[in-house]
């Protein structure tokens, strides 16, 4: 899988997702990430990249020229399965979708800055608007890199484990259950006994409880 991203600070992604599992990901060539600095194709002598909006109002908006010259740019080298706008007011990003888009060869991320972007981009070159919840952030830096996250440790091979993704919460629309490490006992702190019986039939319904439990008490509405 190979994804471009657009925006203003790139660092900020690059930042989260140099570590760990994407890291490796990376490391084995199982996913390229390709940032692209939006100033950078700012065609304004001072390099703006955004103004004010027409018809008043407070804030800034995204100029089109740049984001549009950026994506003409890579569509001209490769196809897109999905061009997709990080926003606040977008559709909620879900285990489902980042499912499906974890499918896809190649993609490009629009992180957007203060008021957004020129409605001309989401409306002529954005396939998709995504949300990563009900809350607003300064930026889609971190909303690229949750969706990022979520999406390459999906793609076989990134986990270690293969069983592991499928096991992740959301899945199968339930929590996940509680795990426990060594040791067994840690000041009188037991781990339940069900997990050391080597009953694996039993520990595997004791799962299914507690997970079904945490969903019952944290998340009804998945039931
Ligand atoms: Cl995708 N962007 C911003 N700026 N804020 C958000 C978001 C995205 N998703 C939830 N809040």
């Amino acid at each position: 899988m190979r994804i471009d991203i657009l925006s203003l600070f790139p660092d900020i992604i690059k930042n989260s997702l140099e570590h760990s599992i994407i890291k490796k990901a990376l490391k084995k060539d199982l996913i390229s990430i390709n940032y692209h600095n939006i100033r950078d194709f700012s065609k304004n002598k001072q390099k703006k990249v955004d103004d004010y909006q027409y018809g008043g109002g407070s804030g800034m908006v995204l100029m089109i020229q740049p984001i549009y010259d950026c994506i003409k740019k890579l569509k001209g080298d490769r196809d897109y399965s999905y061009i997709i706008y990080l926003t606040p007011d977008g559709e909620k990003l879900t285990q489902k979708s980042s499912n499906k888009f974890s499918l896809s060869e190649n993609i490009i991320l629009i992180c957007g800055h203060y008021k957004g972007i020129d409605q001309r981009i989401r409306q002529h070159l954005v396939t998709h608007e995504i949300s990563i919840g009900d809350y607003v952030l300064s930026g889609g830096e971190l909303a690229a890199a949750v969706f990022c996250d979520s999406i390459i440790r999906l793609i076989p091979g990134v986990l270690g484990d293969e069983s592991s993704a499928l096991t992740d919460s959301f899945q199968d629309n339930r929590l996940s259950e509680p795990v426990y490490t060594r040791p067994e006992n840690y000041k009188g702190l037991k781990v339940p006994k069900i997990l050391i019986s080597g009953n694996n039939k039993e520990i595997e319904r004791w799962r299914d409880k507690k997970s079904f439990e945490r969903t019952k008490k944290h998340r009804p509405d998945l039931l």
